[in-house]
């Protein structure tokens, strides 16, 4: 079954938006399957964000992803990358849908409340750097 990870950035912690972004992905039929607080390290955060190395604002991205607590979560489900991609929004909260997560609670492309994986090659690699395989849970979501 296709799964997916999730991010609640600092930004949305800070504001309070932890519950709220769950829910809203919760909200899209996805079982949520795995979900922990943390406060990302450094090589934590530049393994993670690996493919953006050589990117202008891989510096400025690593220092914000370790500013403070954020919530992973692993979601599960038909089409799970694609169906979390389209409820978080495009990367700038400015271009992104109405109704998306971003757009209602994004402050700029840099700080956008959440991450998602984006191909279910990447969600399997995201997913085993904040989550062991006994942390997966398995029920039936109704
Ligand atoms: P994410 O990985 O966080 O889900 O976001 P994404 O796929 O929509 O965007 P991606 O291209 O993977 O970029 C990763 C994160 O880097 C920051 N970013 N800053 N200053 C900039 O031009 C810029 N572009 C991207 C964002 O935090 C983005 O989510
Ligand atoms: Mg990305």
């Amino acid at each position: 079954m296709e799964k997916s990870l999730v991010l609640v950035k600092p930004d949305a912690v800070a504001r309070g938006l932890s519950g709220t972004i769950v829910s809203r992905l919760e909200n899209t039929g996805l079982k949520l399957i795995a979900l922990k607080m943390l406060h990302m390290s450094q090589a934590l955060a530049e393994r993670h964000y690996a493919p953006h190395k050589e990117r202008p604002f891989f510096n400025n991205l690593i220092k914000f992803i370790t500013s403070g607590p954020i919530v992973a979560a692993v979601f599960e489900g038909d089409n799970a990358v694609s169906t979390i991609r389209t409820a978080m929004g495009a990367t700038d909260p400015a271009k992104a849908d109405a109704g998306s997560i971003r757009r209602d609670f994004g402050l700029d492309i840099e700080h956008n409340a959440v991450h998602g994986s984006d191909s279910v090659q990447t969600a399997e690699h995201e997913i085993s750097l904040f989550f062991g395989e006994n942390e997966l849970m398995n029920y039936v979501r109704k």
